[in-house]
């Protein structure tokens, strides 16, 4: 399958996607959901790359939300089915990557565009941002977990308020709300998304993937985290970074990990 609506580069073990559909404002189809599943699939087997950092092309948007075009006229078990598969195949399988991924929200992050910035595992924003959930604005509610989501992030209070009320933040009122961790110009977007990337880039792969699965399960009602994490801490004295990384911090050297 042809990759149209997203811009792929892959440089030195960061791969940086843009979702490219600015006359849309980057607004998530049908087939821009396939390429996104393609797409994380493949680097998630890609060895080469450690971090994945995620933006939306243009000045104005991240992502607009998911395409209102394409689901006027749907069933209610086309509903289903839509928020199924994307939940499936994107957002929750973005949330459960091996490697890190970086949100960096340059604009509009609505709807399902919250949604995919909130399933990845940093978030920072440009200072134009503005994020909501205007879903009920159109008669129907998020679908692509971003009730849970909101509410797991900023608390239920305020994730409800914004649901009922569709009120769009601003950058600034996501930072205060733990939403983003940063708040940069649009210039400074990519560098510092960059910049946490080399931070990451400098730990184990190993224990990264270790560490994403253990926080996730603080969100699964089906594992006990705790339990999780014991297993996870237990796994990675079996790895060769958990050797290499405890050797290096020994002999007074940088590590340098494998990811095995
Ligand atoms: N689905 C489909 N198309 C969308 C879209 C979406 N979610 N969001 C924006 N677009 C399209 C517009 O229809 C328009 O297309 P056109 O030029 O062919 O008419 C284009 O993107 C530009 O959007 P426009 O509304 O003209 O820009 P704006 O600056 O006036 O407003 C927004 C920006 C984001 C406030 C507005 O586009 C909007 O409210 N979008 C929908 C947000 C939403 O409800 N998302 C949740 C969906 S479940």
């Amino acid at each position: 399958m042809d990759i149209a609506n997203l811009q792929l580069k892959i440089q030195d073990q960061v791969a940086w996607i843009q979702i490219d559909r600015p006359t849309k404002l980057n607004a998530l189809n049908k087939k821009v959901l396939e390429e996104l599943h393609i797409v994380f699939s493949e680097l998630r087997s890609n060895t080469s790359v450690r971090v994945i950092v995620l933006t939306g092309s243009g000045e104005k948007s991240f992502v607009a939300g998911a395409d209102i075009s394409e689901f006027v006229e749907f069933s209610q078990s086309q509903g289903k089915a839509l928020s199924q598969t994307g939940q499936d195949q994107v957002f929750t399988f973005i949330e459960q990557m091996n490697k890190p991924v970086i949100a960096a929200i340059n604009g509009f992050a609505l709807g399902g565009g919250l949604e995919l910035a909130m399933s990845c595992h940093v978030r920072i924003a440009s200072d134009n941002a503005r994020m909501g959930l205007p879903e009920t604005s159109l008669g129907v509610i998020p679908g692509y977990g971003g009730t849970q989501r909101l509410a797991h992030i900023i608390g239920k209070g305020r994730a409800t308020e914004l649901i009922l009320t569709c009120q769009m933040m601003t950058a600034v009122q996501a930072l205060d709300y733990g939403l983003v961790t940063q708040v940069v110009t649009q210039e400074e977007l990519l560098p510092t998304a960059a910049s946490i990337a080399q931070k990451i880039l400098k730990n184990s792969p190993f224990a990264l993937n270790q560490a994403i699965h253990a926080v996730n399960a603080l969100y699964d009602e089906n594992q006990n985290g705790y339990e999780v994490e014991i297993n996870a801490f237990g796994t990675c004295f079996g790895s060769e970074d958990f050797k290499e990384g405890t050797q290096a911090f020994l002999e007074k050297r940088k590590a340098n990990f494998t990811g095995n």
